[in-house]
């Protein structure tokens, strides 16, 4: 508890391609929660060294990100953004964190599995350990609540289960924390294949709509969207194309699928297409010309920055202290 408010974590790697279903998904739903919660949202610069980066496109990815979310709507006054290497805490915790961490443990997360085989030539420690350093990001902050999508479910688990054997061992020191998974309509799935998830890595373009995308490009995408032969405006089962089109108009424009089904009443697939392309182009519109306006004051960015660095440290430190002292390492003033 932060003034009576229970606390949310959430960490995004430094990559300025997010999808609409990173938006629609979780960053838009983000801002909800800084009227109840207590919120932290964290550039997770020092995970994103676990795969080789160019140094000049890391760092300007991390600007790219915090301008991203501020321009999606996460007001910099009322949440806690920052950079994870501006705190030094998280990597000091996490070497403490590796120590309570089986080796099993690690071995059996799918994300590990999944990265080394794609980074054959690079399987470094990290990699292995990303886990202990994501576990030390929340629980440096006693977060109640973690926003994620489910393909981080593991990772949060293990996190728990961190926690709890911490605790079991020296009595109560982190809080142990929730995941919060959106729900799964909120699932937004690739317009090139509407029954796989949309993926910010997908090597098919038109698969992927960004946040950042023009307009034109945005409605070319949706124009070539993958449907079905049978014409039809309905939200059914087997008509996943459709479904997902529906889902993301829905999403964008608040209607709901009865009212998107009579709209478009005896229209044809070219014309629904072309008008889920321009109501999402015309939501994001307001986000890419904030984002634009961000990243042109690179000083006031270094301002929130360093603003969320100050207040997250803060808090990270109290518990690093605390943990410190439960271990046995001797502490000076
Ligand atoms: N591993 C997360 C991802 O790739 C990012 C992350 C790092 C994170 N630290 C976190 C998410 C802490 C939630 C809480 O999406």
């Amino acid at each position: 508890m932060i003034a009576d408010k229970k606390i949310v974590f959430s960490g995004v790697q430094p990559s300025g391609n997010l999808t609409i279903g990173n938006y629609l998904g979780a960053i838009k739903n983000f801002s909800a929660f800084s009227d109840e919660y207590k919120c932290f949202y964290c550039v997770v610069d020092l995970h994103a060294v676990t795969v080789r980066q160019v140094p000049a496109e890391l760092r300007r990815r991390t600007y790219e990100t915090l301008a991203l979310y501020i321009a999606c709507g996460l007001d910099p006054e009322k949440n806690t953004l920052f950079v994870q290497s501006h705190v030094p805490a998280h990597a000091e915790l996490a070497w403490s964190l590796n120590c309570y961490t089986m080796f099993g443990e690690l071995s059996r997360m799918t994300q590990f599995k999944d990265k080394s085989a794609k980074h054959a030539n690079n399987i470094n420690a990290g990699l292995f350990t990303y886990p202990v350093l994501m576990a030390s990001d929340i629980l440096l902050y006693q977060t109640d609540l973690v926003p994620v999508g489910v393909d981080q479910k593991q990772h949060l688990e293990l996190a728990r289960d961190i926690a709890i054997r911490f605790n079991g061992v020296y009595s109560d020191t982190f809080t142990v924390p929730e995941g919060y998974i959106p729900p799964a309509g909120m699932k937004i799935m690739s317009l090139a294949d509407p029954t796989s998830k949309m993926s910010k890595s997908d090597p098919n373009a038109n698969a992927v709509v960004y946040i950042l995308d023009s307009k034109d490009d945005i409605i070319r995408k949706f124009k070539r969207a993958v449907t079905d032969s049978d014409c039809e405006i309905r939200y059914a089962e087997g008509k996943d194309g459709i479904n997902n089109l529906m889902s993301i108009y829905k999403c964008f424009t608040g209607k709901e699928f009865s009212d998107i089904e009579r709209e478009f009443d005896g229209k044809g697939y070219g014309d629904f297409k072309l008008a889920v392309g321009e109501a999402c182009a015309d939501a994001l519109a307001p986000v890419r010309g904030e984002f634009e306006r961000l990243m042109a004051d690179k000083a006031y960015l270094e301002g929130v920055m360093k603003a969320g660095a100050d207040e997250a440290n803060y808090h990270a430190r109290k518990t690093l202290s605390k943990v410190y002292r439960k271990i046995g390492f001797t502490q000076i003033k």
